[in-house]
């Protein structure tokens, strides 16, 4: 019998086969109901005494063998490797992208712009979007049929006989109104967010649009710390180069009022398409807090100054990433929008 399992050890040891037919006829043949090692065993039960334990082991190391064998034929049989190459778990296949989210440009910029201001000493609220015309218009020094309401298309929801409106708020100002009601000097804040103006939709103007407005409330603030603010905020946004220009303005909410622009950093001053030939991109629009408006919040105009200011978002959005048209902004293209998935 020793002789018998040592000739089957040689034998197991030495089949090869990827063919999972053969590799099963070779299960059937020791591992049969009727195979090699059934009979064995059968012939093991008659293993003189002493000889028993050699035996014993002998056959099981052939049992191990075999059961061995197959396992590992079976991995890597011709029908498994196939199978393996049709299903996931080809490890040598390229690892899938997964597509990440990203922000959206105008989030992007809005965030950065906060971040300058926060810098600064600033801190930051916000409003709500609709608004009635106390906060939008009447405390901002816009009386009752002032053309300067025509300046600001406007989205009305509901018109009420005691003439206080409800509409869509037309500019983020509405907020540093209601900021100045609840707070007390010194204040100094800004607030981004959405805005809605009844208007034409073109290549450079949307209905809807984002503001991010600012204000700085103390004693003696004067139209020096309005420039040096938007000069370093203009530097830290655009580079160290930019230079900045203020053209005086009307707003019915300050007095003084200006408008500033920025040198075109892409044509470094010398003219483009983007800044028209001037060498000029305009910006934002600021000024010295009118009294009048100070005293409609409560704040004490013998001790207090204060300025203002408001920045278009989709505007700077625009110059920075050579955005030519607004309305990419609302259109939830992916096309456009996955390409600001690298930047912060
Ligand atoms: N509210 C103005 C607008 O929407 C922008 C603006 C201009 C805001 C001057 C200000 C300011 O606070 O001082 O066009």
């Amino acid at each position: 019998m020793k002789e018998q399992i040592e000739k089957y050890l040689v034998e197991v040891a030495a089949f090869n086969s990827n063919v999972l037919q053969e590799i099963e006829q070779l299960r059937i043949r020791f591992l049969g109901k009727k195979g090699i090692l059934g009979e064995l065993f059968e012939a093991f039960k008659t293993v003189p005494g002493p000889d028993k334990k050699e035996a014993g082991i002998l056959l099981n190391t052939l049992k191990n063998a075999v059961q061995e064998k197959i396992n590992e034929l079976r991995t890597s049989s011709e029908e498994s490797v196939a199978e393996q190459n049709t299903t996931e778990i080809d490890l040598t296949r390229p690892v899938g992208f997964y597509e990440t989210g990203s922000r959206h440009p105008v989030a992007i910029v809005r965030n950065r712009m906060v971040a300058i201001f926060q810098n600064m000493g600033f801190s930051v609220a916000e409003g709500p979007e609709i608004e009635d015309d106390w906060h939008n218009f009447s405390a901002l020094n816009f009386p009752p049929d002032h053309p300067a309401r025509d300046m600001q298309d406007t989205f009305f929801i509901e018109k009420r006989s005691s003439g206080n409106d409800i509409s869509l708020r037309t500019h983020t100002s509405s907020v540093q109104v209601r900021t100045m009601e609840q707070t007390r000097p010194p204040i100094r804040m800004v607030f981004p967010g959405r805005v809605f103006r009844n208007e034409a939709i073109s290549a450079r103007s949307h209905c809807i649009f984002h503001q991010v407005e600012g204000l700085y409330i103390d004693k003696n603030v004067s139209f020096a710390d309005l420039k040096q603010t938007l000069l370093h905020f203009a530097r830290e946004m655009f580079g160290e180069q930019t230079q900045i220009r203020l053209r005086p303005s009307y707003f019915p909410f300050t007095e003084p009022s200006a408008e500033m622009d920025i040198s075109c950093n892409l044509c470094g001053g010398k003219g483009c398409n983007i800044c028209k030939y001037t060498g000029w991109i305009e910006i934002l629009g600021c000024g010295m807090i009118d009294p009048a408006v100070l005293e409609s919040c409560g704040i004490d105009t013998e001790m207090y100054t204060g300025y203002a200011f408001g920045i278009g978002i989709e505007r700077m959005t625009m110059g920075l990433f050579q955005v030519k048209d607004i309305r990419m902004f609302f259109e939830n293209d992916i096309r456009f929008l996955k390409q600001f998935g690298s930047v912060v």
